[in-house]
């Protein structure tokens, strides 16, 4: 009964999202990225946030409890705390603790490279002393020694191993929910067997990311690239509307699709400047430690962005594409509706 109540709310919710929508009015988002810091302590090839020399000056946890406090975030139900490596801020807890505080209903996760340990298990323990399951995702690309070149740190897979270990009794234990990020690469598409089947034999959720090549990342110059089988995404990937719409995009080189970004989610920069996502980072619409976060999101900047998405030539990113299937929620009732009628056409399981 439960279950339909949870269905019936989540369609008129879609409903009246996307109504509002095409009548041209804001909505208050529900998904943020945040990143919690530009610093980072690893050296991946495909990824050169370590490699800035200039860094924005993080809020302190008091500011951002202040912005967060904000009419605008009144509905958020995921925080998503990325960076850089979050791990290397200081106040990380503190900074948890406050999310949940503030949005004692939401989704708190936190993003990790998986190189402290100690930070990590610190971060899970007390938020669950304080009744908050922490969502972790934690990167491991491969179980082969390419792990630790593509991530430029020796010892980096031997870390993340001992890492997920200690997490896979907290998980059992109703701790902690852990996913494994895998960047899907031409450096790591052999060992995605063995990697997704280690993962999947500790109880976690493995998740594939879509490599991309931005400004955020600062990767242009890489000679890392997308991985591109679909073979592979079709048997390592769960049936989802989401794969479905990254199969389609490799076969036809039409990443498109209708982007919620500045509408359902954005992203929110450590300084306190908002942007739009990791592929267009420096789509930016203002400061929100400077100017009431509500006021940013409907001034006109927003809406300069907001145009600038509507034309946008897509990605597959994985939240920024989840979070906009999710607002809508047309393609993943289609997929499920394909899925009841002509079954799964899922991966392998084991
Ligand atoms: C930017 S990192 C931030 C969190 C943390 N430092 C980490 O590595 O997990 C978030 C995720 O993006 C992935 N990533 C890094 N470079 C990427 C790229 N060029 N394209 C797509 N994902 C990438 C990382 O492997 C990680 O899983
Ligand atoms: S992927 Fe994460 S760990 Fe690697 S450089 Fe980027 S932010 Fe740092
Ligand atoms: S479609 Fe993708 S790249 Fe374009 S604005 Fe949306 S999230 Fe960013």
């Amino acid at each position: 009964m439960k279950g339909w109540r949870n269905k019936t709310k989540y369609g008129l919710q879609c409903f009246f999202d996307v109504l509002a929508r095409s009548l041209g009015l804001n909505m208050l988002p529900r998904y943020l990225w945040f990143e919690v810091t530009d610093r980072c302590n690893s050296k991946c090839r495909y990824c050169n946030i370590w490699r800035k020399t200039k860094h924005r000056t993080p809020l302190t946890v008091g500011r951002l409890r202040g912005l967060f406090s904000s009419r605008l975030f009144r509905n958020i139900q995921y925080i998503l705390n990325s960076g850089g490596e979050p791990t290397v801020r200081k106040d990380l807890v503190e900074l948890l603790l406050m999310e949940h505080e503030v949005f004692p209903n939401a989704t708190i996760q936190l993003s990790t490279n998986g190189l402290r340990k100690d930070k990590v298990l610190e971060a899970v323990n007390v938020l669950s002393s304080n009744g908050v399951v922490l969502s972790v995702g934690v990167s491991l690309d491969s179980l082969s020694e390419s792990n630790d070149n593509l991530r430029g740190v020796p010892g980096a897979r031997e870390k993340v191993i001992d890492l997920l270990e200690s997490l896979q009794p907290l998980q059992e234990q109703g701790k902690v929910k852990v996913t494994v990020g895998i960047t899907f690469t031409n450096k790591n598409e052999v060992d995605l067997e063995n990697t997704i089947r280690y993962v999947r034999g500790l109880g976690f959720q493995p998740l594939l990311n879509w490599y991309n090549t931005s400004g955020f990342y600062d990767n242009f110059e890489s000679e890392v690239s997308c991985g591109k089988s679909i073979e592979l995404l079709k048997k390592y990937f769960p049936d989802s509307a989401y794969r479905d719409h990254w199969i389609k995009s490799l076969r036809t080189g039409d990443y498109r699709f209708n982007c919620w970004a500045l509408r359902s989610f954005f992203v929110l920069k450590c300084d306190g400047t908002a942007s739009t996502c990791l592929s267009h980072y420096d789509w930016e619409f203002g400061n929100m430690a400077c100017n009431e976060p509500s006021y940013v999101w409907e001034d006109q900047p927003s809406n300069v962005v907001r145009a600038k998405v509507a034309k946008c030539e897509g990605c597959c990113n994985n939240w920024g594409v989840g979070w906009s299937f999710q607002t809508e929620g047309y393609k993943r009732f289609k997929n499920y509706v394909r899925r009841k009628i002509f079954g799964s056409k899922d991966c392998i399981r084991s």
